[in-house]
């Protein structure tokens, strides 16, 4: 039993998506999250950028006593999760492109993978692609700016919705019949998504697979928390707190949103 907390980083609030079904999988467990806000979009940024940049975030995880990170950001696992399982001496678990159900469950042969430029270029996509899915036709789209609404607070906003219009039209138009969700800030898009998208469109997103991965590594390295009293939730963002604070309203347990410098 360990009732150490377990980390949790994204590059913003995108990571609140993985964070909830964190909490509803694993109960008893304290967390602390970093929304690096300051430097999103991550998805812009060079691989070594990102690499840095996950490295400052890890390290400040460490210092705060985690026991296992949870890589939030398909951006940050497909460019640095490498490095940095080979670095530090504690379990990552990492969020990537779900194109592996996604392919296994298509009967039109074509997916959409909606995504930042930089998971859409990094070497583990290619490869998971190239593993799980070189039978079906990919439709890959980058979603430019999606970002940058949404850490704006405007996920519902018109402008998203425009925005979004102009990425999955083409999509649709080449056929897909699953759209994989590649980055944690496009489930806050989920409700425009399903007004936008045809029924027979199916939206994946693995947040769930997450939460259950990361209950299997807890069970099988015995750092499950025990009964502790109320549950703690630490969030910490480097920008406005007032943003992060509007997706925590169902948030169970003592929870607290400050700004911290990192
Ligand atoms: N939420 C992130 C992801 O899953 C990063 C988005 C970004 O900062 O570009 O990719």
């Amino acid at each position: 039993m360990n009732n150490k907390p377990i980390g949790i980083f994204d590059s913003g609030v995108g990571g609140i998506s993985i964070w909830k079904e964190l909490q509803q999988r694993l109960p008893l467990e304290d967390t602390i999250f970093l929304a690096d806000s300051k430097n999103a979009p991550y998805g812009e940024k060079s691989a070594e950028t990102i690499v840095q940049l996950s490295i400052k975030n890890t390290e400040l995880l460490l210092d705060l006593g985690c026991k296992l990170i949870v890589v939030a950001c398909n951006t940050a696992t497909t460019n640095a999760i490498d490095y940095l399982r080979t670095h530090y001496p504690i379990p990552f678990i990492g969020i990537e492109p779900a194109i592996k159900p996604a392919a296994l469950q298509s009967t039109s042969g074509t997916v959409g993978v909606l995504a930042t430029r930089g998971t859409l270029s990094s070497a583990l996509f290619h490869s998971t692609a190239k593993n799980h899915a070189s039978n079906i036709k990919i439709i890959e789209q980058e979603g430019t700016g999606l970002v940058e609404l949404i850490e704006a607070g405007k996920a519902s906003s018109e402008s998203a919705r425009q925005l979004l219009r102009t990425y999955i039209q083409p999509m649709v138009a080449s056929g897909i019949d699953h759209l994989v969700l590649g980055c944690t800030h496009y489930p806050h898009l989920i409700p425009l998504l399903k007004e936008e998208l045809p029924a027979h469109v199916k939206i994946i997103d693995c947040g769930e697979a997450v939460a259950n991965q990361t209950q299997r590594i807890l069970e099988k390295q015995g750092l499950l928390a025990g009964e502790h009293g109320l549950t703690n939730h630490r969030f910490y963002t480097n920008a406005d707190t007032s943003v992060l604070t509007t997706f925590l309203n169902e948030a169970k347990g003592e929870v607290s949103v400050s700004y911290r410098d990192f």
